[in-house]
């Protein structure tokens, strides 16, 4: 599978089959994370993989009971490990950083036949407090991944033109 059809594929999986994800798939979504560019190659990403099934149940509850959050098999909090280090360009680096690494996540698991969901409605005190994830360590965003059982919609996105403008802001 190329990148774009990757990117074409790719959809929020909000329902699982129960099935569980093999280990050596799970190794190459986080090999495609480890691989991800970083400003200054910081590599600030971590990232908590929680199969259990009590524990799934707790971070779906955290996760303002969002449903399908504790019926997929896998979930993963992706984390920064953070000196909170702010860019020249005025941007924080460990959220953008550790959204790259999420998205090669993303993408390598439609190659996988894997489906994710990207999860930023949940509680960071709770997630934390459950997982015993360190005060300072930040909980950039919870990750679902398993088998999908439902299909994507077609895609609601701005047209080109109005994303992109040539030479000035227009
Ligand atoms: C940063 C971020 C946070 C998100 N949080 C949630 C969430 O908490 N719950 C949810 O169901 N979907 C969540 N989504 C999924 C978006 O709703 C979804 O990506 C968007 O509607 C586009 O649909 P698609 O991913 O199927 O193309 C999130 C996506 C991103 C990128």
């Amino acid at each position: 599978m190329n990148v774009f059809d990757a990117i074409q594929a790719r959809y929020s999986v909000r329902s699982y089959k129960m099935q569980d994800v093999e280990e050596e798939k799970l190794l190459r979504l986080f090999e495609a994370a480890r691989l991800a560019p970083s400003a200054n190659n910081r590599q600030e990403w971590r990232f908590v993989v929680v199969k259990d099934a009590v524990t799934r149940q707790q971070l779906m509850h955290a996760a303002r009971e969002q449903e399908f959050v504790g019926q997929a098999p896998v979930i993963v909090a992706c984390c920064a490990v953070t000196d909170n280090h702010v860019m020249t360009c005025g941007q924080p680096c460990y959220p953008i950083d550790v959204s790259i690494a999420i998205d090669h996540i993303t993408l390598q698991a439609v190659e996988e036949g894997l489906g994710t969901c990207w999860i930023g409605a949940f509680y960071e005190d709770r997630v934390k407090k459950i997982l015993g994830i360190p005060h300072v360590v930040r909980v950039v965003e919870l990750l679902t991944v398993g088998y999908p059982a439902d299909e994507g919609l077609p895609k609601n996105r701005l047209p080109l033109n109005t994303i992109v403008m040539r030479e000035r802001w227009k």
